[in-house]
């Protein structure tokens, strides 16, 4: 049993981790939260503490006995990451043992610049170890999640799904020409999940990297699934150069608009052909294909299969 403080926790991918986590009924929570404790909450295995991350000292008091602390906090408003280096300092005064910083996705950073504030808290915990270990850290990174390729059809308990280029639904497809060889690593929110409960009890040193791989698949590859999937029909597949989305000259028929906690509502359709444009200019250059270093760790853990996931979520849909 250890104590785990949750950064964060009370967004989508937090609380996923805090329901696996309060299920094992082996560890003690801390929730971290800018927001007053919901009334309804209730969770009597979690604490709810509210801070407002910004002062060092305060948080060091809340971490006094934590043995792990796992942040969500999204700063995509500021890429300097004031919040997490406050953590991370707070973290080494009250002799945290494990820090694991608002990764959660890909390896590579480039094309998505809303992703500042993790680039920064690498560098941050980088500088931190470079003459000696201060604190034991990992950079969970499972690519994208697998769910997100069932909207409309919910396929987690608290992650909403937002529209991508590739949309099962409406068998339309948006490829950059050339870039099916392109690779990602795609693994479910369960998997992840899980992987980082059986993190928590890992005795060894956690690796400095932590890619976490369900399965990784070429777009081509992924297009060929998603005809399968959906009844063997071909999508409709309309293609854009790289260069294009670069200039942001690119033409489609249509645009997903992304969604997500962090992106105010109002501002979503404004913003859906950059992020468009630059989740596919991340995918074509391998930025979500991540390492397998959690997968060598910890050897009999069994990933759910791509192939076998879809199928089930698309068995029946129109
Ligand atoms: N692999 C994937 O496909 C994928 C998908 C989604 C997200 N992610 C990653 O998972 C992580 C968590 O994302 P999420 O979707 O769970 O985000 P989320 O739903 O927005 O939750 C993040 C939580 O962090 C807190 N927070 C947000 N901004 C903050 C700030 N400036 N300072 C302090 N606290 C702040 C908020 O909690 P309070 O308001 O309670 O303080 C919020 O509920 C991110 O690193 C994200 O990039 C990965």
């Amino acid at each position: 049993m250890v104590k785990i403080a949750i950064a964060g926790g009370s967004g989508g991918v937090g609380q996923e981790i805090v329901d696996i986590l309060v299920a094992t009924k082996k560890h003690e929570i801390l929730l971290l939260s800018r927001k007053d404790a919901p009334a309804e909450s209730a969770s009597q295995a979690t604490t709810w503490i509210k801070t407002d991350y910004s002062n060092v000292d305060e948080l060091a008091q809340i971490l006094q006995g934590v043995h792990t602390v796992l942040s969500f906090v999204t700063e995509q408003e500021d890429p300097t990451s004031p919040v997490q280096k406050k953590l991370i300092d707070a973290s080494v005064k009250a002799g945290v043992k494990r820090f694991a910083p608002s990764e959660w996705v890909s390896s590579g950073l480039a094309h998505m610049s809303w992703y500042g504030f993790k680039e920064t808290t690498r560098q941050y915990l980088k500088d931190l170890n470079k003459d000696k270990k201060v604190l034991e850290y990992t950079l969970f990174q499972p690519g994208y999640f697998l769910n997100y390729l069932t909207r409309p059809y919910p396929s987690t308990k608290h992650i909403p799904l937002t529209d991508l280029p590739w949309d099962f639904n409406n068998r339309r497809w948006l490829a950059v020409d050339e870039g099916q060889n392109s690779t990602l690593t795609l693994t479910t929110v369960a998997d992840l999940a899980n992987v980082v409960a059986q993190a928590i009890e890992f005795e060894g040193e956690w690796p400095v990297v932590g890619g976490i791989k369900g399965n990784d698949i070429t777009m081509g590859e992924l297009l060929a699934l998603a005809e399968n999937v959906r009844g063997g029909k071909p999508f409709a597949v309309e293609h854009v150069k790289a260069q294009d989305l670069e200039a942001g000259t690119w033409k489609t028929s249509w645009t997903p608009v992304i969604e997500h906690a962090s992106i105010p509502p109002e501002q979503r359709a404004g913003l859906a052909r950059f992020f468009t444009s630059s989740i596919l200019l991340a995918v074509n250059a391998n930025q979500l294909l991540v390492s397998d270093s959690w997968n060598q760790l910890l050897p009999d853990y069994k990933f759910t299969v791509i192939d076998e996931f879809l199928i089930e979520a698309w068995k029946g849909k129109p």
